[in-house]
């Protein structure tokens, strides 16, 4: 039985009965300009999504040698690829010949990335090892791709985009690596159809994934159904939240029992600063949402993969298919059709404010940690 999941249906259970989701000590304003301001995005794009080490992959992705996914984040061409030496490593995906992307694909498996210019190709470690003409050429000052410090911990990939940065993950993570763990994130198999859902400010976006409060509202004829909203748990590690929804407790359910299905009471999801969204995971399907910011501060994509425990082969196709379209239907006709009415109102909202509520903590806390790696206060 897992201590975790044991204390967090036992917490669960008692909001549910006292009738509140773990709350903050106020509710918290945030100035509608903060979601549209030019200099502020830049700001977030510079120090935070330059900086920090982002979870770029899970390595469910990246099973075998030559598997790679492949995206921009933040004005940053990424392709996160496995080694024929095993190893993962993260690059610029950026041809060091004249600068073109060496794979076009969001995801797959390949032996050699080949860019599109002039052919020049490179193996699944990096290494530059075709060149066509190369006599005719002359000299070539660079040996392969741009790598990015990387890590692999707790199942998942973290990278900095800048090529020069540091990489601390395990302090970065601050204890979720512990929860994280108890998914096993890597015994998942990746359903390798990408979802792009666009998206308005990727704040909006992300305020979204980490509110327990609108589930039953906006969602209440698709995914809240299931959960009793607004009674959520709520940890912080670091800059990360942990969000736990209560389904099916009741006062007299036993959280200590021998027998309990976890993923019949309880649903998590991962909110690992500053991007990416894991849904699920404790039982046997995974939803990854990454928020991919820019190219201006009105506008994100929001990136969705499923993930389940055995292959996606056979009849789970058509499984994982349905999910696909479901949930890409929830995002895209409930959350992101509303928060782009947000986005639409913030030039009439003026210099006035949103409120978050003492229910909506893990809201503040994204605001109070933008805050602060911005250098300012809340
Ligand atoms: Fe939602």
């Amino acid at each position: 039985m897992s201590t975790m999941l044991n204390e967090l249906v036992a917490r669960l259970q008692r909001n549910v009965v006292d009738g509140q989701p773990d709350r903050d000590e106020q509710p918290m304003r945030v100035p509608a300009s903060a979601y549209a301001d030019p200099d502020q995005y830049r700001r977030e794009i510079d120090r935070i999504f330059l900086k920090s080490p982002v979870m770029v992959a899970l390595v469910a992705e990246l099973r075998d040698a030559g598997d790679y996914v492949a995206y921009d984040l933040a004005g940053r061409p990424l392709l996160i690829v496995r080694g024929d030496d095993g190893v993962i490593r993260a690059f610029l995906n950026i041809c060091r010949h004249r600068g073109p992307k060496v794979t076009d694909a969001v995801c797959g498996s390949a032996r050699r990335f080949t860019c599109p210019y002039h052919s020049w190709s490179y193996d699944t470690t990096g290494n530059l090892v075709g060149v066509p003409g190369r006599e005719t050429f002359g000299e070539i000052d660079v040996t392969g791709l741009i790598e990015l410090p990387s890590a692999v911990v707790a199942g998942a990939v973290f990278a900095v985009l800048d090529p020069d940065g540091d990489l601390d993950a395990g302090g970065w993570l601050a204890g979720m690596e512990d929860s994280l763990s108890e998914l096993r994130l890597n015994e998942y198999y990746p359903y390798r159809v990408p979802t792009f859902i666009d998206s308005p400010n990727w704040k909006l976006a992300a305020d979204g994934y980490l509110d327990g409060y609108h589930i039953g509202y906006l969602h209440r004829n698709t995914i809240g159904t299931r959960s009793i909203t607004n009674r959520n748990t709520y940890d912080f590690f670091g800059p990360h939240v942990r969000i736990g929804f209560a389904s099916k407790l009741t006062p007299d359910f036993d959280p200590a029992a021998a027998d309990i299905d976890y993923k019949d009471y309880l649903s998590l999801v991962h909110y690992v600063f500053p991007n990416v969204s894991l849904s699920g995971g404790h039982g046997d399907t995974l939803m990854m949402s990454r928020l991919l910011p820019g190219p201006t501060p009105d506008r994100s994509t929001t990136l969705q993969f499923q993930f389940y425990r055995e292959p996606i082969v056979d009849e789970m196709v058509d499984v994982a298919e349905q999910k696909r379209q479901l949930y890409e239907q929830v995002v895209a006709d409930e959350d992101c059709a509303t928060i782009f009415q947000v986005g639409e109102a913030l030039p009439a909202m003026g210099d006035r404010h949103f409120i978050f509520g003492r229910n909506e903590p893990a809201n503040q806390h994204l605001h109070r940690t933008i805050a602060s790696m911005l250098g300012g206060s809340a």
